[in-house]
């Protein structure tokens, strides 16, 4: 099925797009959930999803950068040229995205320390800023890898910023996105009135992603024709997702957070397919030499020695756990 047939390396492919999904969620969860908290926290609600969303904040940062490799090496191996040529176009501008993603991880530590309300509010407003800062240069990066002709111009005239049009509407796509994703995760630790509240924030997420949609299509956003089945999908997806938040708002503990999860991820999946398709026209096969040095026996040393590495750490820490 398209996209996993033809010339396109099917395998690195797949992966790429199902471990990309996975970072999405974790990552939706960091940047909605900081602003949310920090948006109570200016409000001075006293709010026990905002507290238990900042209790979560450093660890899911955690998994949202780990989980953030594995499809960085594999958009290395599908679009080498083009990753690497925009990585080095954007410079040290693009280099800034570490200490951003250091700053914030200080910052939500900050946060969920019992501190006075106003420092809590600035860590929360400067991991805010960093993580929005962070997602605006992967937006960045990825129009940049698809715009071959401006790399000259930029690189002549020393810019370090690609300022396309279509970065900003992207982004605010992806914001409304993660505040679903955020809302979506965040329900199954809540309960009654504050799974309501999350299914507003879950509907009005879905509404921005919306409109940033329809002004990316109007400007002639990027859409490739290939992609249409998965976008009628994706579509069906959001329509049941709705659907299953409006059921959670009537009844809150009800089976309603079931369907918009199935939905949901059904919905993340198909729009990274869609996200993909204008871009694997631009798939290059790899180098002879590349491909002969494969290097399987490296991998699967790494492989066995990384397992190996995370069952004794898993093994050690239970072991000082306290007999229950
Ligand atoms: C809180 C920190 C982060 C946020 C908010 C974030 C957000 C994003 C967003 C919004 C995109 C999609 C860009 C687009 O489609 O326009 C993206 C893509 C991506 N991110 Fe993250 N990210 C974070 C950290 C990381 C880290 C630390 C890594 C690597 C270790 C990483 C790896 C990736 C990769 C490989 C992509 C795909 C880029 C592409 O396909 O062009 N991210 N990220």
């Amino acid at each position: 099925m398209w996209p996993f047939t033809g010339e396109a390396p099917t395998l690195w492919l797949a992966l790429y797009l199902g471990t990309f999904a996975l970072h999405a969620v974790f990552v939706s969860y960091v940047l909605a959930g900081t602003g949310y908290a920090l948006v109570q926290s200016l409000r001075k609600a006293d709010d026990p999803i905002a507290a238990a969303v900042r209790d979560r904040l450093p660890f899911m940062l955690g998994c949202g950068i780990t989980a953030g490799v594995a499809p960085l090496l594999f958009l290395q191996l599908l679009y080498q040229r083009r990753f690497y040529t925009a990585n080095l176009l954007m410079g040290p501008r693009w280099g800034a995205v570490v200490p951003a993603l250091i700053v914030g991880f200080y910052a939500l530590y900050l946060a969920k320390a019992k501190t006075s309300q106003r420092l809590r509010r600035l860590a929360l407003a400067v991991g805010t800023a960093c993580f929005v800062f962070v997602a605006w240069s992967w937006t960045e990066l990825d129009q940049l890898m698809q715009a071959e002709p401006a790399w000259r111009a930029m690189y002549a005239a020393g810019q370090r910023i690609y300022g396309a049009a279509a970065i900003y509407p992207r982004l605010l796509l992806w914001l409304g996105a993660m505040l679903t994703l955020f809302a979506i995760v965040a329900s199954w630790w809540a309960t009654g009135g504050e799974r309501r509240r999350l299914a507003i924030l879950g509907l009005v997420g879905r509404a921005i992603s919306v409109i940033a949609a329809l002004v990316l299509a109007r400007s002639g956003g990027a859409l490739d024709g290939s992609a249409h089945g998965w976008l009628y999908l994706l579509i069906a997806a959001l329509a049941i997702e709705a659907g299953g938040w409006l059921w959670t708002m009537r009844t809150p503990d009800g089976a309603g957070l079931t369907l918009v999860t199935g939905a949901g991820a059904a919905a993340l999946v198909c729009a990274t397919i869609v996200r993909e398709a204008p871009r694997l026209a631009l798939l290059e096969p790899p180098r002879a030499e590349a491909a002969a040095a494969a290097g399987f026996p490296v991998f699967a040393l790494t492989l066995v020695t990384g397992i190996a590495t995370i069952t004794w750490i898993w093994r050690a820490i239970r072991s000082t756990r306290p007999a229950e």
